[in-house]
């Protein structure tokens, strides 16, 4: 199967080398390419850099979207037209730096960034909010985990999404457990109960009925 990653940077790089390690073939782009063009020559022969984010999306069953969240919009809408029958992952914390360097949540409180991106989303576009939830670091250390695999949380509203970045978090080396419908997403993300956690399939079904 075919995935397209947009943004090859910190989060971006290890999801595609997970992917393309569990067999999925990739088409990467980046601003510059540069990022992307490094990663392709890495990840070697399941990986090739597009032309641009459009041309990375063509050919692709699914699209994860690993840019900073004040970069969503823009490229979502580059995509538009592209993105009706797609499965689009989204890993994004609202999150950036406030002026004396320390993290703030760039939507209000209570308001849930996977609401957001789905209101920018065209019609038929398919969104699950995935693999943002926990540091690189530790989703590169925890992938294939033995003898059980560790989770990996999502959130989304459509039961096809599901089965399909079901499909993609088996394939990087994690279980994936549902947490919910798109507005739970705040609960995946920096600062939820649910962010960086390193959990078995049981463990995981507890924390997200005990909530
Ligand atoms: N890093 C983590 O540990 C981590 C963990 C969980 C969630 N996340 C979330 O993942 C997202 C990405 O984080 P990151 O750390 O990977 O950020 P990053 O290192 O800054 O990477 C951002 C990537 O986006 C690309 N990009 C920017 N504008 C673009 C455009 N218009 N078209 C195509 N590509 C574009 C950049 O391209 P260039 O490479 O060409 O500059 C870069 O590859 C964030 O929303 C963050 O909250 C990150």
């Amino acid at each position: 199967m075919t995935t397209a990653i947009i943004g090859t940077g910190g989060l971006g790089s290890v999801i595609a080398e997970r992917l393309a390690a569990g067999g999925e073939t990739l088409r990467l782009a980046s601003a510059d390419n540069e990022s992307a063009q490094r990663l392709a020559d890495q990840i070697n022969r399941d990986a090739v850099v597009a032309v641009d984010n459009r041309d990375a999306v063509k050919g692709a069953g699914a699209v994860v979207l690993a840019l900073r969240f004040v970069a969503l919009k823009g490229v979502i809408d580059e995509l538009s037209d592209l993105l009706p029958d797609k499965l689009l992952v989204v890993p994004s914390n609202p999150v950036g730096l406030d002026a004396q360097g320390n993290v703030e949540r760039l939507l209000p409180k209570g308001q849930s960034s996977g609401v957001v991106v789905a209101g920018w989303l065209p019609t038929g576009a398919r969104l699950a909010m995935a693999f943002g939830t926990m540091s690189r670091d530790l989703f590169e250390s925890s992938s294939n985990r033995s003898p059980e695999l560790a989770v990996l949380f999502y959130v989304t509203d459509d039961d096809r999404a599901g089965k399909e970045v079901e499909r993609l978090i088996r394939t990087a080396g994690f279980e994936p457990v549902k947490v919910g419908g798109i507005e739970q997403s705040d609960r995946l993300e920096v600062g939820g109960d649910l962010h960086d956690l390193v959990v078995s399939p049981a463990e995981a079904r507890s924390l997200v009925a005990g909530a």
